[in-house]
């Protein structure tokens, strides 16, 4: 599988769930449970963990102010801990990032973007969905974070790609796909069924079953009367939608003939329909009211904004006889140290690995082995919502083959008068094609594919963009890792604390490019910190 793939299937999670689907399936047919506990199940310390103990707090020095570090940062601050967090960016949340109207961002092409979104215009320019299980939601419930649906699929969202069958090089709705593809599938399933080629697998109670299955599901039928043409995809439903929908009176609509079963198969159109069996990718999904800041600024404030020093670049870590160093260079540009009684860095990996430290060679290979795994998106803002209006999309994505990958509907701000519509979300080497264009051309090139699936209104009514590349993004260097084994000496001598300094990140869980990760891989470094200073 090309890098790019796998790391696009580690991304969106396809790989990552099934242990722990096989896991919680124990569960099924005995009782209706509670959703099974994230791991590590977590209690955070409290103040009398050291007022009963007679022990005295302990200071600690949290690297960077992203959703790992402001994780840990709030749990400790619970029992009393003294942090202080030190961040390179001028705001919290690291990947977490809502760009609105006067962002400024100068990338490491040394180009600067100031987003010119109307007021309440947002793309959330890393993290923007969260499924129901993750401890995110968790988060927003006991700050106060406001959530509200995320569209992550939607029946009249398109599908677009290219090929040399009927279906290929032209936009087709989801509904659509779908309804050709189960059905065809059901009926070649069917017909191996009654044709015997599954006796060896299936009684005959078995075989009237599974029958009975595909006639729904693939909406299967017999036009003819004649027995022979049994269970055969008619393909004339509103499953696939109409080019006259029903209406008052007489007007029982009319629904255009499916395609050729070679051109469904051959054209690939049920090639993301597993998207939506995900893991971490199953509706129903969230994301907060206003931007998915809003949990990192919550988080800030939770902490304290005080104890956050901004500027602040690491250059430096060392594990001490009394505690950690760090030096960095602050916002003035001042050479600083600072000491505390542990460290617990989530900086990047590839980043930390290229800061100089005395934990030893073996945690610079682990440091290095993580591969970074470069993602971008562009937010393009439109003075009409053109979606809705004319195509009657509402929120949900477009997928494609083209270098897009993804387009994006808002799931927020329905009928108002503008929307920032995400006009790629792409990974690899598309990721890495955008990123080494200036975003005038980044825009050109994604308004030129997205209208190959819109149509000319998509080069209409744009009044603003704004393209990140995560691997062009200073402080980040990429949207997530990837590493060759998460069982590997690389990747658990990142979990055991090296002298008094603890790593933490979404790069050190099994949900990787989510913040879950970050925030259980925060958890597991805050309870591992914490059981030491109490045992100590
Ligand atoms: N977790 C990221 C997403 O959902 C990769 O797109």
């Amino acid at each position: 599988m090309p890098v790019s793939r796998r790391n696009f299937l580690r991304g969106v999670g396809v790989t990552g769930g099934a242990g722990a689907m096989y896991g919680a399936m124990g569960a099924i047919g005995l009782a209706p449970s509670a959703a099974a506990t994230p791991t590590p199940a977590f209690t955070p310390p409290a103040p009398s963990d050291f007022s009963l103990t007679g022990r005295s707090t302990r200071s600690v020095l949290v690297l960077g102010a992203g959703i790992a570090g402001l994780t840990t940062a709030y749990e400790l601050g619970k029992a009393g801990y003294r942090v202080t967090l030190l961040e390179g960016r001028d705001r919290p949340g690291g990947r977490n990032w809502t760009v609105r109207g006067g962002t400024t961002e100068t990338d490491l092409n040394g180009e600067t973007q100031r987003v010119r979104f109307a007021e309440g215009q947002y793309m959330n320019a890393g993290p923007a969905r969260i499924p129901q299980h993750h401890v995110t939601l968790d988060y927003c419930r006991e700050l106060g974070v406001a959530i509200e649906p995320f569209v992550n699929q939607n029946a009249d969202a398109l599908l677009y790609y290219t090929g040399d069958t009927a279906v290929s090089n032209v936009a087709v709705k989801h509904r659509t796909a779908k309804a050709d593809t189960y059905g065809y599938v059901s009926e070649l399933l069917a017909k191996a069924t009654s044709t015997g080629a599954l006796d060896g697998e299936l009684t005959a109670d078995d075989k009237e079953a599974l029958l009975e299955f595909l006639r729904d599901f693939g909406e299967l039928g017999n036009s003819t009367g004649d027995p022979a043409a049994e269970n055969l995809y008619l393909g004339g439903s509103g499953r696939r939608g109409y080019t006259v929908e029903p209406g008052a009176g007489l007007e029982a609509g009319t629904v255009a003939p499916a395609p050729s079963l070679h051109d469904v198969i051959a054209g690939g159109l049920g090639r993301e329909f597993s998207f939506e069996f995900g893991w971490d990718q199953a509706v129903m999904m969230f994301q907060p009211v206003g931007g998915m800041d809003r949990i990192a600024y919550a988080l800030e404030k939770a902490v304290g904004p005080s104890k956050v020093r901004y500027g602040c670049t690491v250059t430096g870590v060392r594990t001490t006889a009394a505690g950690a160093d760090v030096d960095y260079v602050d916002a003035a540009g001042r050479a600083r140290t600072a000491t505390a009684d542990f460290v617990v860095n989530t900086l990047p990996p590839h980043i930390a690995a290229r800061i100089p430290h005395n934990l030893g060679p073996a945690v610079t290979t682990a440091l290095g082995a993580a591969v970074p795994s470069p993602t971008g998106k562009i937010g393009l803002e439109y003075s009409r919502r053109w979606w809705e209006d004319d195509l009657r999309i509402y929120g949900g994505i477009t997928n494609t083959d083209l270098d897009l990958s993804h387009v994006w509907y808002p799931s927020s701000g329905f009928h108002s008068g503008r929307g920032v519509v995400v006009g790629y979300y792409n990974y690899g080497q598309d990721a890495l094609d955008y990123a080494a264009l200036p975003h005038a051309q980044r825009r050109r090139r994604a308004v030129q594919n997205g209208a190959e699936i819109h149509g000319a209104v998509y080069g209409d009514d744009i009044a603003s963009s704004f393209s990140v590349s995560w691997s062009k993004t200073r402080f980040s260097e990429a949207g997530w890792v990837d590493w060759e084994s998460q069982t590997g000496p690389e990747y658990t001598t990142l979990l055991a604390p090296q002298g008094n300094v603890y790593f933490a990140g979404d790069h050190l869980s099994h949900a990787i490019a989510w913040q879950h990760g970050a925030m259980t891989s925060a958890r597991a470094a805050v309870t591992s910190l914490h059981e030491r200073v109490m045992t100590a």
